[in-house]
């Protein structure tokens, strides 16, 4: 993964990239970030890029012409993986974040109103992403998602503490319970068997306790192809 190309109405909202491991990332040139302002290729005299939806219904539809210009400017060969993000995709799983890791680069566009002219979705857009069964107002805060989530797989993004291996998900089960320092906190005792320093006895405990909490919580989790 080289860069992220994101198109979208509202750059400043892209300042959450602005902290932590992500900005590090950045600064340290794992990855890049590149914003392009939807509106600055409008043609309308008001820098218009949303229009009334054909055949009625409430909301505004963004028009086709400055994104599909945008689109062309930024990734005018196809080198990018193109993605729309938008409530009607496939749903954004762990498994999806580890394939997107393995692009040179991705390009993300970023909805607003009631979303995009088809036509540019037909024409441009290679898969639309969602990251969940609810609607928000517009693609951005989708795409900071999508591009955190695919960044922790980025080689030098985590340091060597952190690992994107034994988390919730890897093998299609949620993380087992987690403790630190102090051994007790207001008169609960962290599992004896985390102090015990018998590694397999440690693995075991883990392992039922995933699997508990995900027979629990999520079950459809287990069904799923790994
Ligand atoms: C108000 S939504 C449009 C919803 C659209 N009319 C529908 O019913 O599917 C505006 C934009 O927010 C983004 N968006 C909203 N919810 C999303 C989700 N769950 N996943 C990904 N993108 C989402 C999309 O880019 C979308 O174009």
């Amino acid at each position: 993964m080289n860069r992220f190309e994101v198109l979208t109405l509202f750059p400043e909202v892209f300042s959450a990239l602005d902290s932590g491991i992500i900005k590090k990332a950045v600064d340290n040139g794992l990855f890049k970030v590149n914003l392009t302002q939807i509106r600055d290729f409008s043609t309308d005299k008001h820098h218009k890029t949303d229009d009334y939806s054909f055949g009625g219904g409430a909301g505004m539809i963004m028009t086709p012409g400055p994104i599909h210009d945008a689109i062309t400017h930024v990734d005018g060969n196809h080198e990018c993986k193109r993605i729309y993000m938008s409530p009607r995709g496939v749903p954004f799983t762990q498994k999806l974040v580890k394939e997107l890791s393995e692009e040179e680069n991705v390009l993300i566009l970023c909805g607003s109103y009631e979303g995009v002219d088809q036509r540019v979705i037909d024409l441009d857009i290679d898969l639309e992403i969602s990251i969940g069964d609810y609607i928000l107002t517009s693609g951005e805060l989708p795409a900071l998602v999508l591009i955190n989530a695919v960044a922790r797989y980025i080689p030098g993004v985590l340091g060597s503490s952190e690992s994107t291996t034994e988390e919730s998900f890897s093998e299609n089960l949620l993380e087992y319970p987690q403790y630190t320092r102090p051994q007790n906190f207001m008169g609960l005792e962290v599992p004896a068997v985390l102090t015990s320093g018998d590694h397999e006895k440690v693995r075991k405990w883990r392992y039922e306790q995933a699997l508990e909490i995900t027979k629990r919580v999520r079950p459809d989790l287990l069904d799923k192809e790994k």
